[in-house]
């Protein structure tokens, strides 16, 4: 039987959660040839470092379409990426849509998808904040509650779904995808990247900080209360920032980046390769970012996650991440240092899977397509 799967990506994480579906489909292929995909980008992350370098690093070959939808504010963005990609389902007519995550092309891709009747497979469905002025909840939410098969990273999304009235034979719990790509490449980035030796690092001699979350970045003032933090610990530590461009343009815009940058050793948004070395040798990471608080766990480093709550609650509990609110720099300062000096790093525990969540989503989805009435 032909199957034709269409896989929608973006932003930076959805190229990374997509390489070991790529992975996966291009071992299936080997034995399979009947089963085809196309790869719709929608242009949301344009620049080299946010979009090229993961396609080069992670053999994710060029996408068939490119949209170049570029920024702007989510509603014309999500509905113009709609309008383009329904075009391109017209055109193509695969059996079904993936998309990943939580970004506005996730939406984009399951909205369009769901118009034209395209059964949609939801990659990370079930995770909640509890809270619909995020984006991100919205955009998982909405994507969720339009899949017919829902891939769950962990027991909690699962019981989110369930509660929320979804058909427990959708609900598939097969891992973390990030947990996939994270053992796919460890190897690979120790051997390749030459970060520490660039940036002048030594392994544990740094804290390693990403804040990009439009709540801690769509005022200065949010935003100033966390970097004056970093600018306390740079004191006593090494505190390097690889910068997201939404926030280096907030930066900018407020003549700050120049002066931030006496204290944080501020680089470029780097490729994987490079992020998973640097996860792994930094003594902490600080992060408002829900993937960069996974690979600390899987890299064994300790966490500390600047935003109100988590969705990832295992982590917290297999005590690895430590939750701050972002309200006050002082509260800031005082949680990071007091996690530095704890002695254990956290307890041991797989809550993700085996690391072969991306085969295994993707047999069902072939066994799904082979048995339409699943
Ligand atoms: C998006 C996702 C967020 C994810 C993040 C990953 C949504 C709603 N948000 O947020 O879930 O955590 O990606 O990084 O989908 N920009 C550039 N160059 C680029 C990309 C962005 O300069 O290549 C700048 C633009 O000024 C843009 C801003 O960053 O306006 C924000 O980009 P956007 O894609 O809207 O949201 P992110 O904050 O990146
Ligand atoms: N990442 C990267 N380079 C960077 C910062 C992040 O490769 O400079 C990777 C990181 O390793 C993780 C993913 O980007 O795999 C997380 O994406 P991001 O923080 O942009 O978004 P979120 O996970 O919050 O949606």
């Amino acid at each position: 039987m032909k199957i034709k799967l269409c896989i929608v990506v973006g932003a930076r994480p959805n190229f990374i959660k997509a390489a070991p579906i790529i992975t996966a489909i291009k071992k299936f292929r080997k034995d399979h040839k009947d089963l085809n995909y196309f790869l719709i980008h929608t242009g949301q992350h344009y620049d080299e470092n946010m979009s090229d370098v993961f396609f080069k690093e992670m053999g994710i070959p060029e996408p068939q379409y490119q949209l170049n939808i570029g920024s702007g504010n989510h509603g014309k963005q999500t509905g113009e990426m709609i309008g383009l990609i329904e075009e391109i389902l017209l055109k193509e007519n695969p059996d079904m849509l993936i998309s990943i995550g939580d970004t506005n092309s996730t939406l984009a891709g399951a909205v369009a998808a769901s118009k034209l009747h395209i059964p949609i497979a939801h990659i990370e469905a079930g995770l909640r904040l509890f809270n619909k002025h995020i984006p991100e909840e919205v955009n998982r939410l909405l994507t969720d509650h339009l899949s017919s098969l829902l891939f769950v990273p962990t027991k909690l999304a699962k019981e989110n779904l369930v509660r929320e009235g979804m058909k427990p034979s959708t609900i598939l719990q097969y891992g973390d995808i990030m947990y996939d790509a994270t053992l796919q490449f460890d190897k690979i980035a120790e051997k390749k990247s030459k970060i520490l030796k660039d940036l002048d690092l030594e392994k544990e001699g740094f804290i390693l900080v990403t804040v990009h979350r439009a709540e801690n970045t769509a005022h200065i003032d949010h935003l100033k209360i966390i970097l004056d933090s970093f600018v306390e610990l740079s004191a006593q530590h090494k505190v390097v920032m690889p910068i997201h461009p939404r926030t280096k343009n907030l930066l900018k815009e407020h003549g700050l980046l120049e002066e931030y940058a006496k204290h944080i050793q501020v680089v470029d948004p780097l490729g994987y390769m490079d992020m998973l070395v640097m996860e792994k040798n930094a003594k902490l990471i600080v992060t408002d970012s829900g993937g960069v608080q996974k690979e600390a766990f899987f890299q064994e480093t300790p966490c500390v996650t600047l935003f109100e709550n988590t969705a990832w609650v295992e982590l917290v509990e297999l005590g690895w991440n430590t939750i701050v609110p972002p309200i006050s720099t002082k509260l800031i300062t005082k949680s990071i240092l007091k996690v530095l000096k704890k002695k254990t790093k956290g307890k041991k525990g797989s809550p993700y899977g085996k690391g072969d969540s991306a085969e295994l989503m993707l047999g069902k989805i072939v066994a799904f397509l082979s048995h339409p009435k699943f």
